[in-house]
């Protein structure tokens, strides 16, 4: 054993015993309220593994999955996330966090019920992921209230009925995603209204109708729709003052003449737009784009493929199954 090792290990221990030592009360930063709260949450989830940490005689604030704020000391962050174990419904308790910022209840396949209405209480929320869960029922209308959301992603459950106008009145939404859930109806004039631009996630969904007028003046970055029942003319989401980067719009019923669209976001870079009753043609314009990702099979397209541009390098599965397109990938003309 050489002298550095020896000397080293004393220290280790002295640290570990330091560690190792209570709290005393006096120096615990955790609020009472919102320590009981926290064990409430962990009773009705009926004391899960991953909770284990959270012990009523350690400080809350050094607790998994939460966090205190800085200055105040309450509970500001709750993500409980990745476990398959964790079984039952959203705690009505939740709503007894009035700090709280961010609430995330992620990847939780045994997580099921409704979105309770207690979280509405909870006015500071900024981030709420309710997403990758067994949550059903309705998108709450209580949303709209909790005007500082900034990001608000109830994806991938099983929510159903119609998406609420409401949340259209958000005015710092950068994120609204709802998409792989049961919703049904119409997409609400109201979202093309929405101020700030958010990304729209509505995919894999039941949606039926036209996209709303007021999308035309709306300036989305990315938005997804794909995968509905979604009909009529979206060509008013392209023009060259845009400023979109991503659209996905494939497996819907869209129809229009793609040869009058003659103008695109300079900044796209990813078009889908795959199983469509899209006819026309493809316009030069398209072909001077740098995109990346683009998908246009499964239309009723004819006439050439531009030849000159980025269009080749798609491939050919990114034409198949048109009216008449022609020219590389595909075919001679
Ligand atoms: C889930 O439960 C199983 C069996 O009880 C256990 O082995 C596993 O560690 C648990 N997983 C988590 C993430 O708690
Ligand atoms: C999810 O909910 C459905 C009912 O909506 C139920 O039949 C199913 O067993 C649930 N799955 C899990 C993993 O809890
Ligand atoms: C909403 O956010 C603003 C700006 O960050 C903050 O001043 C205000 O207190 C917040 N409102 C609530 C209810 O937390
Ligand atoms: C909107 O959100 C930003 C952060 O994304 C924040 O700085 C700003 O204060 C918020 N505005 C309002 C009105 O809540
Ligand atoms: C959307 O905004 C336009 C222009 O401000 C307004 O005329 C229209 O009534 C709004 N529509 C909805 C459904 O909010
Ligand atoms: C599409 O528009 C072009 C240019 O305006 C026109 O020549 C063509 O006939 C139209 N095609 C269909 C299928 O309406
Ligand atoms: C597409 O069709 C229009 C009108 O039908 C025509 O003027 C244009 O040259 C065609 N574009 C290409 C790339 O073939
Ligand atoms: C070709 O595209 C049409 C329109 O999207 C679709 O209905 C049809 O199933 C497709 N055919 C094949 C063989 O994929
Ligand atoms: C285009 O979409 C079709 C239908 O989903 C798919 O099979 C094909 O692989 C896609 N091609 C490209 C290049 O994205």
């Amino acid at each position: 054993m050489n002298i550095e090792s020896s000397s080293f290990y004393p220290i280790l221990c002295i640290c570990m015993i330091l560690l190792c030592l209570p709290n005393n009360s006096a120096s615990e930063r955790c609020n009472n309220n919102d320590k009981q709260v926290l064990l409430g949450i962990k009773e009705a989830f009926k004391n899960p593994h991953l909770l284990a940490s959270w012990v009523p005689s350690e400080d809350c604030c050094d607790w998994y999955l939460v966090k205190c704020g800085e200055t105040n000391n309450r509970i500001v962050s709750l993500t409980i996330q990745d476990d398959d174990n964790l079984t039952g419904q959203i705690p009505p308790q939740v709503g007894g966090l009035p700090y709280l910022e961010t609430l995330w209840f992620y990847k939780l396949p045994n997580l099921y019920g409704a979105i309770p209405e207690q979280i509405s209480a909870l006015t500071s929320l900024k981030s709420v992921r309710l997403s990758w869960t067994n949550l059903s029922g309705p998108v709450p209308i209580f949303f709209a209230q909790l005007t500082n959301l900034t990001y608000l992603d109830l994806s991938s459950n099983k929510l159903n009925g119609v998406i609420p106008s409401q949340l259209s009145t958000l005015k710092n939404l950068s994120a609204l995603h709802l998409d792989r859930n049961h919703l049904t109806g119409e997409i609400p004039a109201a979202y093309g209204n929405i101020s700030g631009s958010p990304d729209i996630y509505l995919s894999h969904n039941h949606l039926t109708g036209f996209v709303p007028q007021t999308f035309a003046s709306s300036d989305p970055i990315r938005i997804d729709l794909s995968w509905n029942s979604l009909e009529g003319d979206i060509s008013f989401f392209f023009g060259t003052k845009k400023r979109l980067e991503t659209a996905d719009f494939s497996r819907n019923t869209f129809s229009f003449n793609f040869s009058k669209v003659q103008q695109f976001p300079p900044s796209l870079i990813y078009l889908d737009l795959n199983h469509n009753q899209i006819s026309g043609n493809l316009s030069t314009a398209l072909a001077k784009l740098q995109l990346q990702t683009f998908n246009v099979s499964n239309n009723k397209l004819c006439g050439m493929i531009p030849a000159e541009g980025n269009l080749e390098r798609f491939g050919n599965t990114a034409y198949l199954n048109n009216t008449c397109l022609c020219g590389a990938p595909l075919p001679k003309c």
